[in-house]
Order: structure tokens, then sequence, then C-alpha cells
């Protein structure tokens, strides 16, 4: 027995069933450097999932270790809300600023989840209504209010819930209803969905729309640009907020944008942070107006949202992001990846889409010719490219989709090493059905 054999039986043995690590043989990361991990058994790989979308930056990055370093050598890991934390008001200042949100202000939590529970709060409390909005094919985190907007059956664990949704559609013109409208008549039809929920699912007092720009656990499945703005003007005329879920798409993982939202000619009410702002280190968040933000009555706090540690952590991910232009990397080195995989894509039966925004990537697989979603090609996939050295994630409503989501440090030598792996996996698998 291997070392990781041995490790997965403690695993199974004492976490519960449904937390399952990808891989017919699960491996256990033991370093990393740059965009590369090397395992229990002393394999490296070229790591395109970055821990789903959260080592944003890279492994071992010099300046994030050392300002969390710092933080640990003060002795202070932890003071509580009771006392002012330097490291959370110079956090909240950089977001505050590169938010877009006019008049922001930041609540700091642990995680994505916390994020977004804090949001359906905020949004429930200002507008006194238990009603959301949410998009099918959504995730938005694991507690009861989080899994109470989230639309996809697989990550739908309870049907328990303290808020009252209707979901909208969520984008997807692969299959279903809206298969192969254009844009600007895909846009049209969901206005008109929207005014037709509103009218029959609602009593109009609806509190707030919750949706991620791009669906990320849904398969990297994304409406048209201006989609959200065109919903708005709707929502607009009910007082509705609207949050953005930026856990995948911020800090500029789309490349074109900063933040998700701003492909949509509109600015959200709110933004919801988690993942790669902490690269690694526990911290996730809320962006709202100061009058959204300030209207609990009640006191409000959370004991390691945005403490030392992880502030520090958030600033150094942050300004780090900022000084190397990772945006500019997102688009550039994600044009390649695009291009790259949009050629294997021609050149494959299996391949129905690809899709995404700068390092934001998804291949979907189907059995060839037909629609049909093929989970077993993309398990093949998943296997084929870990054999070669490259680790990619899987999603997608039918878990039917590669979703790749490397650090934004990628560069365009690694980006081609990548998709090398990934053709000769994709054909592989095509060539074996
Ligand atoms: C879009 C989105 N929102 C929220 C969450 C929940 O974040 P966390 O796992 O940090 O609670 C996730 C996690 O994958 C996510 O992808």
């Amino acid at each position: 027995m291997t070392t990781t054999d041995d490790l997965l039986a403690r695993h199974r043995a004492v976490l519960p069933a449904w937390i399952s690590p990808l891989y017919a043989e699960p491996i256990e990361l033991a370093s990393g450097s740059g965009c590369r991990v090397t395992d229990a058994s002393g394999r490296t790989y070229l790591d395109f999932f970055g821990g789903v979308l959260t080592t944003s930056i890279g492994y071992d990055i010099a300046e994030i270790s050392d300002a969390v370093r710092r933080q640990v050598d003060t002795g202070i890991a932890h003071s509580s809300t009771l006392y002012l934390i330097r490291k959370q008001v110079e956090l909240a200042e950089k977001i505050a600023r590169v938010s877009g949100i006019p008049d922001a202000k930041v609540f700091l939590a642990n995680s994505g989840t916390e994020a977004n529970e804090t949001a359906l709060l905020l949004a429930t409390q200002l507008r006194r209504s238990n009603q959301i909005l949410a998009m099918r094919n959504s995730y938005h985190g694991r507690s009861f209010g989080a899994l109470g907007v989230t639309g996809n059956r697989g990550w739908a664990a309870s049907s328990l819930t303290p808020v009252n949704v209707s979901y909208l559609h969520s984008g997807d013109r692969l299959r279903g209803l809206f298969a192969g409208l254009s844009d600007a008549e895909y846009i049209a039809k969901a206005v008109e969905d929207l005014r037709e929920v509103l009218a029959t699912t609602t009593s109009g007092d609806v509190a707030c729309l919750i949706a991620e720009p791009i669906q990320g656990v849904g398969g990297f499945v994304a409406p048209p640009d201006g989609f959200f703005g065109a919903l708005k003007e709707v929502l607009d005329e009910y007082g509705i907020l609207w949050v953005s879920d930026e856990v995948q798409t911020g800090w500029g993982r789309t490349g074109e944008h900063f933040w998700g939202y701003q492909a949509h000619d509109a600015v959200p009410d709110m933004l919801t942070f988690a993942k790669g702002i902490g690269n690694g280190y526990a911290l996730g968040g809320v962006v709202a107006r100061a009058e959204v933000m300030d209207c609990l009555t009640a006191t409000s706090f959370n004991t390691f949202g945005g403490n030392p540690i992880s502030s520090a952590a958030g600033a150094a991910v942050l300004d780090y992001i900022l000084d190397h232009d990772l945006q500019g990397n997102a688009a550039r080195v994600g044009e390649v990846l695009h291009r790259g995989l949009r050629e294997i894509a021609a050149a494959s039966p299996i391949v129905a889409d690809v899709r995404g925004r700068g390092l934001m990537l998804a291949v979907e697989f189907v059995e060839p010719g037909t629609l049909t979603p093929s989970p077993r090609a993309t398990l093949g996939v998943l296997e084929e490219c870990k054999a070669a050295g490259l680790l990619v994630g899987k999603g997608g409503l039918y878990g039917n989709v590669i979703r790749m989501g490397p650090p934004l440090t990628l560069t365009e030598a690694e980006a081609k090493e990548g998709l090398g792996i990934l053709a000769h996996a994709i054909e592989t698998v095509g060539a074996a059905r």
C-alpha cells in the first residue's frame, strides 16, 4: 500500500462521503511553485485549475508569503473586531477602490458561501422581502441560504430554504428552449421571461437577483454581454437589487474586465468575492453601497472574517494582481488557450463547445455527432491529462465539462505546454470511443 492509498482509506473512514477527491487514484499535493505542483510521490504537474480558481497568483509567491509572515511575526493572528484591525481596514479600502461600486463599503468574511449569505441577508432586510431571483444552473455556496439559490441538482443537497426563489434562464444556448438564438434575440427573450416570472411567481417586491456573470460550477455557461444590464432595467422598475457573485469571475480573471459584471454595461448593488483574493488563505466578502451595507439594525460580526493574517494575504494578492497587470496577462494568455482549444475542438467529434473568458475556459464533451452529454469522455480526458502531467477540473450540469482556471500568472509557454497535453488527451479519448 502506498502512502496515498493509506491516506485515501483514512480520508474515506473519517471524512464525509460527499467530499470526493478527483481521479480514480486521487493525489495529495505536497508542494508547489509558480503554476506547478508536486504530489506526495514526487510527480510534478502543470496546474490549470488552481484549486478551483483559488490559487490566483500561483504557488510559493514571495510577496504573499512575506506579507503573511510579517503578520505572523507580530504574534497577533486574531484580535476580533472588538479592536481596530489595521490590515482589515487597509484591505477594505483597496477593495472598495477597485470595486466600481459607488460609495462602497466592504464586509470581510471567510468564504464565498459566507459572502453570498451576507448579500442575501442585506437584500432581504433592506427590501423586507424573502423573495429572490436566481439563475438556473447556478451555484452560490453550501449554507442553507446559498443552497436555496442554487439551481443545479447535483449541488442542491437540500430543498429546505429560508428564501422564496424564482429561477431565470441560465444563458445556455447550446441546448434547451433558447438554443441557437442570437445574442439580441436571447436578451429580448430573457427580458420577456423576467417580466413574466415577476408577474406570475412573485408578489413584485422581490429583494434581489443573485447571479454569477459566468456560471462556475455550471460549466462556465454565460449569457451574452449586456444581458444583466438589460435585466437590470426591469429590476430597477421594481427597486430589486442586483447581486453579482464574482467568486470565480473577479480580480481580472476574465481578462477583458476586472469584474465579470463589467461586460454588462451596468453596476450591481452588491458584489460578492472569495477564492482568488486569498490565493489560498480563507477570505471572502461583500461590497455594497453604504446605504445597502448599513441597513442592518442588529449588531453583526464575523469572528474570523478579515482576520489580520487573511487580510495581509488579501492585500498582498490584490497589489500583486494590479502591479503585474495580471488582468492583461489573463487576456493575452487566455487568448492563446482559447485559440488552441478551438482548433482542437474543430478536429474532434466529442467536443460540442469551447467557452469562457480570459483564463476561465471550458470544453464541453458529448457523444460523437450529438448533443448528448458525455461524462465518460470528460472523465477520460481528465485522467489522460493527469497521466501526462496536467491538472484540470470538471463541472457542468451533466458533469461533461472540463473546466480550467489556471493561476493568472500563467505564461504563454505554459499555456502551449498544457494545450499540447489537452490535444493529445482529447484525441486519445475521441479515438477510443
Ligand atoms: C460562484 C461561486 N459562489 C460561491 C461559492 C462558494 O464559495 P466557498 O466554497 O468559498 O464557500 C463558489 C464555490 O465554488 C462559487 O463558485
